[in-house]
């Protein structure tokens, strides 16, 4: 958390309730957004009530009710300066594609691809009528590689896609669209996918140069960045947040990283 006010006006967070949504509604409160938290799960409430904000029961997998809540946090909280959007389901990783059940893979791409699309939308418009506004998508390192994820890796890669398209798109309108990816970030979706057995994280200090997992806040301060007009000339980027895992891959063929020197 920051003690910088450099977020006035309303802001809205999809996936709200937990983890990197939480995250982050909880950062633009702190830098004085009033912030719709939207969320599929109840408990977005009480993040609301913690920090003086609205929720909003929202399925971003229905266009009808996100459109409907679009007007209703315009007309009830004002004119949306900031919209992030980190509503998403993570996937099993175990699974090959000849395993993996279509509605499965339906499913992530309706929540993570789909959804995110139609929330810039619906939220989007009436930015454009203002000509001002800040969309950070919230990607992921998986989707700027090969990964065994076969839905969710190509779903992610479709929202930096989406990202870049939207900013081209909408940039003349002064709306800003830009992206966040992060890497192994510890919220509730990873620890439950840990506790599977879904996911390995004991390799992720010899993978990762910063040698550690990312802590949700951490993730929240670069989208705050991004969404603040400290970023007024940044527009369409992904900015990978992963403590260096994108760029250690290369070093594992020579040796792997190596220990500090000195
Ligand atoms: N945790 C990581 O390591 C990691 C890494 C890269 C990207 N991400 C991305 O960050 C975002 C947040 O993930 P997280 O780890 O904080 O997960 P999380 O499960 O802690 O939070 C996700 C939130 O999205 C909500 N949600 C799910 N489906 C929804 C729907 N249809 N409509 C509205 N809300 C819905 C959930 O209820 C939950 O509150 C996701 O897009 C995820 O893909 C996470």
């Amino acid at each position: 958390m920051t003690e910088k006010r450099n977020l006035p006006g309303v802001a809205v967070v999809t996936g709200g309730a937990s983890g990197i949504g939480e995250a982050c509604a909880r950062e633009f409160a702190a830098r004085g957004a009033t912030v719709a938290v939207l969320d599929i799960s109840p408990a977005g409430q009480a993040v609301a009530d913690d920090i003086g904000g609205k929720f909003f029961l929202c399925d971003v997998g229905d266009e009808k009710v996100i459109e409907a809540r679009a007007a209703e946090i315009e007309s009830t909280m004002g004119p949306v300066e900031y919209l992030v959007t980190s509503a998403g389901i993570l996937q099993k990783s175990a699974m090959r594609p000849h395993e993996f059940p279509i509605p499965a893979w339906d499913d992530i791409v309706k929540v993570d691809q789909r959804g995110t699309y139609l929330t810039c939308l619906f939220f989007g418009r009436k930015m454009l009528e203002r000509k001002r506004g800040s969309i950070v998508n919230i990607a992921s390192v998986a989707g700027m590689m090969s990964t065994p994820l076969h839905s969710y890796t190509p779903a992610k890669a479709a929202v930096i896609a989406m990202t870049q398209t939207l900013a081209a798109e909408w940039g003349r309108s002064w709306v800003r669209v830009n992206a966040v990816s992060p890497g192994v970030t510890l919220t509730p979706a990873l620890k439950a996918a840990l506790a599977r057995g879904d996911r390995d994280v004991s390799t992720v200090e010899t993978v990762s140069p910063l040698n550690r997992l990312i802590d949700p806040a951490e993730i929240a301060t670069a989208v705050a960045f991004l969404a603040s007009q400290e970023a007024a000339a940044i527009t369409g980027v992904n900015l990978p947040v992963d403590c260096g895992w994108l760029v250690s891959n290369g070093w594992h063929f020579y040796g792997g990283l190596r220990e500090p020197q000195g």
